[in-house]
């Protein structure tokens, strides 16, 4: 089953804190630059937390909304906070098929973040990879980007950070005099298939800019090897008033 292979996923990088330092430093310099004084944010994909600093992301934000198909990760990542008082929300949800969130439940946010869920929405279906259909990446874009417009409020910003691909093991890495290094691109989750896709969707054009790349970085993860992470930001299209 999908959720179980899911949590299995999260119970294995559950302690994994000091392995992600340096993309969660990366990721948190996004978010700062980001950030509206005491607004809100929405992460899609928050999971253990392990990408996020919880206790900075409480001083900066007025109101947090963690969402994942998972919550126990969801549980595990608050439970090592003291945030009684907080105006936080956990939400659970499955983001590979089309929003039905009820509108009381959660209010749309001055920043949404995606983070690093993308490649899991692909990696998560049951299938070889390479008999995978451009119609199959384009309904997880689009299922992910309706997420995320009715997420995003009418002045919000929403930032898409996605593992891209990988080296396979540091071996590779460090011994490459064979030239045998051996990367993966994530199959669907770069920046060719975030412009093809977000921009087909019917409603992108009228409610985004286009997806702007902001930066990349290598995350150095030691025993498994460097992961390749990409940032896109979604700027809202300002209201335009017919008179
Ligand atoms: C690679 S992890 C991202 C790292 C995570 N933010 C952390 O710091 O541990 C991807 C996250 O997306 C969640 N996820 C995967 N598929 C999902 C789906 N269909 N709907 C919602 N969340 C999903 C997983 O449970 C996991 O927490």
């Amino acid at each position: 089953m999908k959720i179980e292979r899911i949590a299995g996923w999260n119970t294995a990088t559950r302690s994994c804190w000091e392995r992600y330092s340096a993309h969660r430093e990366n990721l948190m310099r996004l978010i700062r630059q980001h950030a509206v004084t005491r607004g809100s944010i929405t992460i899609l994909g928050a999971g253990n937390c392990n990408d996020i600093d919880l206790a900075e992301l409480f001083n900066l934000f007025s109101v947090v909304n963690l969402i994942d198909i998972d919550l126990k990760s969801l549980e595990y990542a608050t439970c090592r906070y003291p945030i009684s008082g907080n105006n936080f929300n956990l939400i659970v949800s499955d983001i590979s098929i089309p929003p039905k969130i009820e509108p009381c439940l959660i209010r749309s946010s001055d920043l949404v973040l995606s983070a690093c869920v993308v490649s899991q929405l692909v990696a998560q279906e049951d299938r070889n990879h390479r008999d995978l259909s451009n119609e199959f990446f384009r309904n997880i874009w689009w299922n992910h980007f309706d997420w995320i417009e009715i997420l995003t409020s009418p002045n919000g910003r929403a930032l898409i950070i996605s593992d891209v691909g990988m080296v396979l093991n540091r071996c590779d890495i460090e011994d490459n005099i064979d030239r045998r290094i051996n990367i993966a691109r994530f199959a669907g989750v770069d920046s060719i298939a975030i412009n093809r896709n977000l921009l087909d969707h019917p409603k992108s054009r009228s409610t985004f800019y286009p997806p702007l790349k902001l930066t990349d970085w290598n995350w150095n993860q030691s025993d498994r090897g460097l992961l390749f992470v990409e940032a896109y930001r979604l700027e809202r299209v300002l209201c335009r008033y017919h008179v």
